[in-house]
């Protein structure tokens, strides 16, 4: 399928607030993450069939440390501490992906901050597209 782009302005977010104060976001606006462990973004999202897909999100991260998530789909742990680097600005937006298996109608991705410092902001979160790792069809 088609990958799909889900905006963040859109999700369910707790300790977080909806944005556009930083240029180069998609749609209109992005999400910052309140600074606390814990804070979130969750997405609905629709699958056809079950199966693994890969979870890219577009964010940006204007400090020098990392602003590590854990992903889950579902509840389960999908990636632990997956890494949100400083992109140089907050107005400099960069992706980070993972793998994930989805099942066949609606789930729930969520995006959760790991550190005190909350979650990098966080623009979309694109579904499907090439799996990390795979060797493009010829
Ligand atoms: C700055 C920036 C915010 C960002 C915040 C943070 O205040 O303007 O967009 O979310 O830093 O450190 O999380």
């Amino acid at each position: 399928a088609a990958p799909t782009v889900h905006q963040a302005e859109a999700s369910t977010v707790s300790q977080g607030v909806v944005e556009s104060n930083h240029a180069g976001f998609t749609g209109t606006g992005f999400v910052n993450y309140h600074n606390v462990t814990g804070s979130y973004a969750e997405f609905t999202v629709t699958a056809a069939a079950a199966g693994p897909t890969t979870l890219t999100f577009r964010f940006a991260n204007g400090t020098t440390a990392n602003r590590p998530m854990d992903i889950r789909v579902n509840g389960a742990l999908a990636a632990d501490d997956l890494a949100f680097s400083p992109t140089g600005a907050w107005s400099t937006w960069k992706t980070a992906s993972t793998t994930a298996t989805l099942a066949a109608g609606t789930n729930r991705i969520r995006a959760t901050a790991v550190a005190a410092t909350g979650g990098p902001n966080l623009d979309s979160l694109t579904v499907g597209g090439p799996t990390a790792g795979a060797t493009p069809a010829a």
